[in-house]
């Protein structure tokens, strides 16, 4: 049976669980904990190992295999990891949620791997912890899909800093089975001997549990409430009765790596063991699990990013072509490889990339080394930066297009694959780098400020398209010392504009807590502030659809220019809606109170949206209609909604229920909302301006609306 392509992406769940101190006990007993392990045995100031996590929502992994379609009799657990972001409470019930997110293919002889993410929650509110789970699928391979990305895990060199032996009895899987994975492989000697084992086998997860104890007994003992985050590979099965060895390396504060072997053979059963732990950070904003990409990421500002996400628990490719401050020059890696080493030596996860992002293959490299790294893109800084500073008359197309190339179309090669990656995953982080010289000028800078504004135009509708897919969008200003801006700030204050000022805002912007999309901060020194394009209130020149002569635009200038109550819209529409409110406005010379530009506005009494459709035909007053050819879909919602289509064609009118094939502007707007617009109680710009009225299509012929309707 095929994998099931279709199941990739898809929710699955929220599935529940109540359990009790009992379960907890059940497990910790199914892990090989006892008298010596009474925190987790008896009842009294019960503690529960971490890894009871993940056997506790076995219910919900199960169903990993079945969306997928993998065939049963050849999976095995591959890999886990979890992320723990509470303590997890003694009893309760836990809601799980999650979905299918990559197939690998190992080849047609190798296998598959199916990877799985989940987060669980508690029933007091707290999220409790993340699991990622790749289930290696022995009979699935060969599908034709990419292989796996690489990882690594460095052990040091040295005899581990603790060595724990344990005995799992010969009844082991018949105990840790009562925890939730009933799969007969671990009970069922006739199945066991079918799948080519010689007997049942250990739970990969049991011996997981039993590493999970050893870890949090020798590195946090007495407070597995500090376990942070547990990785590791399954490498190999082990029969029950086989003796263990678990191999503990302490690698950086609060970082530990760990392995397992069988004790008789010394072969590696669990691998590239991770393991991090320390105090549950107060409101920590963090990145585990996620990917980072940062262009320039070699010095200055990008390598500040770079370490702080990384330290933050983000994967990160540190990008940087390292050229000249002008881009001239074949570039170099070791900018790049630099700042992978520091990230690398801080325990943190990162791979280097050399790629130029002016150039489209460049951009997709970039992102094609994400990918393979890591699987993923959640976060993109478009930060890499040139200058190239000239006069503007002196400023030769090379030097205008260089500028260009890197800043603005740089932004473009690489956002386009990593859009594209994130619509996949449903979530995005897009950081956009723009600079004062573009949003308030500079002189010498004509190259730098065109491109560097430009960023914002690309960020403002870049933000629209990733709003489904909850992918924000957001800009910074910065304002730091760097090689850009040795020659260009003064030297006293060159020392007070460290990058490590900006970087705390970029990080917020890429992380899950940022809600806002279309933004632009100002950033460095340790001030912050939005900056936004602002438009003022204008005025109607003459109005009554009249043009206005030359020479009364200049007597009403002054309020054409005027920023008194101005506004910072969210997208054109929003803009649009304002001019149409104003255009029909008492100012414009329209009827008193009549800024009903989409559809009548007077007090009609309707009590039913039928019925104003039925009122419809004989209000039209087709002298207005001209020679106006338009079909109005009306798409109602609520109970007592539904859809209508008003065809105006040659002076004549015609109102059908149901949806017209071909419309040529949509009106969205639920039952209620309409019957208070028709009955003059929600003005029809005001329904529109707060989002309760959409318009699709032809805007401007909602317009007509008002002018042909006399309802
Ligand atoms: P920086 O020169 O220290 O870092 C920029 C990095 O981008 C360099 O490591 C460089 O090798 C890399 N790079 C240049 N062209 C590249 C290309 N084609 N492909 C890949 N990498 C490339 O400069 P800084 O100050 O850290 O600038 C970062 C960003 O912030 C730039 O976009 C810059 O325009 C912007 N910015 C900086 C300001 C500041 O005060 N430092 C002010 C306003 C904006």
């Amino acid at each position: 049976m095929a994998l099931n392509m279709d199941a990739l992406g898809k929710k699955i769940g929220p599935i529940s669980k109540d359990y009790s101190w009992k379960d907890v006990v059940l497990y910790a007993l199914g892990v090989g904990a006892g008298f010596s392990n009474l925190e987790y045995c008896y009842e009294k100031n019960l503690k529960v190992i971490p890894s009871f996590s993940i056997a506790s929502v076995f219910d919900f992994i199960t169903q990993f295999g079945i969306q997928s379609g993998v065939n049963l009799a050849g999976i095995l657990h591959g890999e886990q990891e979890l992320i723990f972001h509470n303590p997890i409470p003694t009893e309760g019930t836990l809601s799980t949620e999650g979905k299918l997110t990559h197939y690998y293919d190992k080849g047609q002889k190798k296998g598959a791997l199916v990877v799985g993410e989940s987060e669980t929650r508690h029933s007091n509110g707290k999220k409790l912890f993340t699991s990622i789970l790749s289930i290696f699928a022995r009979l699935d391979g060969g599908f034709g899909g990419p292989d796996a990305p690489k990882k690594e895990v460095i052990f040091p060199d040295r005899q581990p800093d603790f060595l724990v032996e344990e005995a799992p009895a010969g009844n082991q899987p018949l105990l840790y089975r009562l925890s939730g994975d009933l799969f007969a492989l671990h009970a069922d000697p006739e199945f066991a001997k079918m799948a080519g084992f010689e007997m049942p086998i250990m739970h990969g997860l049991c011996t997981h549990g039993y590493s999970c104890r050893a870890l949090v007994n020798n590195l946090i003992p007495g407070e597995p409430e500090k376990a942070r985050r547990m990785y590791c590979r399954f490498s190999r099965t082990l029969y029950p009765g086989t003796p263990i060895k678990i191999l503990i390396w302490k690698t950086a504060p609060g970082k530990a790596v760990w392995r397992v072997l069988n004790a008789q053979t010394d072969d590696v059963v669990i691998d590239m063991g991770e393991f991090e732990y320390g105090d549950i950070p107060k409101e920590e904003i963090r990145f585990d699990g996620r990917v980072a990409i940062i262009t320039g990421a070699g010095a200055g500002l990008g390598r500040v990013y770079a370490l702080e996400l990384a330290k933050r628990g983000a994967k990160v490719v540190v990008n940087d072509l390292g050229g000249a401050r002008d881009g001239s020059g074949k570039g170099s890696s070791s900018a790049a490889d630099m700042v992978v080493q520091e990230i690398k030596q801080a325990g943190g996860s990162a791979v280097a990339n050399y790629d130029n992002v002016a150039t489209p293959e460049g951009g997709e490299n970039i992102v094609k080394t994400a990918l393979t790294a890591f699987g993923k893109v959640d976060i993109l800084i478009n930060n890499a930066g040139i200058l190239r500073d000239k006069s503007f008359t002196k400023m030769e197309p090379e030097n205008w297009q260089a500028v260009m190339n890197v800043h603005l179309n740089g932004a473009y090669n690489v956002t386009r694959p990593a859009f594209s990656a994130m619509k996949d995953n449903n979530y995005g982080r897009i950081v956009m780098t723009t600079s004062a010289a573009g949003l308030y000028g500079n002189f010498g800078q004509t190259n730098y400020s065109a491109a560097k504004l430009a960023l914002t135009g690309f960020m403002n509708t870049l933000k629209l398209e990733g709003q489904k897919y909850d992918i924000k969008v957001n800009t910074i200003a910065p304002v730091a010392a760097s090689r850009l801006t040795e020659d260009i700030l003064p030297p006293d204050l060159f020392e007070k504009m460290k990058p490590e000022y900006v970087a705390p805002m970029t990080i917020y912007l890429c992380s899950e807590k940022c809600k806002v999309t279309g933004n632009i901060y100002n950033a460095g020194m340790g001030f912050y502030n939005r900056v936004a394009v602002m438009t003022g209130p204008g005025a109607v020149v003459r109005g009554g659809g009249e043009y206005p002569e030359v020479e009364e635009i200049q007597k009403s200038l002054g309020k054409i220019s005027s920023l008194s109550g101005a506004k910072a819209y969210f997208q054109l529409n929003d803009q649009v809606g304002d001019v149409f409110t104003a255009l029909t406005g008492p100012q414009a010379g329209a009827d008193a109170g009549g800024s009903a530009a989409v559809a009548g506005g007077a007090a009609a009494g309707f009590s039913s949206v039928a019925a104003i459709f039925e009122a419809m035909p004989g209000a039209f007053q087709a002298d207005k209609a001209g020679s106006a050819d338009v079909v109005f879909q009306y798409i109602i919602a609520g109970a007592g909604g539904g859809d209508w289509s008003c065809a105006i064609k040659q002076g004549t009118c015609e109102v059908k229920a149901g949806k017209h094939e071909k419309p040529g502007c949509t009106l969205k707007i639920k039952d209620s909302d309409f019957l208070d617009m028709m009955n003059g109680k929600l003005k029809p710009m005001q329904a529109y301006t707060s989002g309760k009225l959409l318009i699709e299509g032809d805007i401007m012929k909602s317009q007509l609306i008002e002018k042909v309707f006399k309802l």
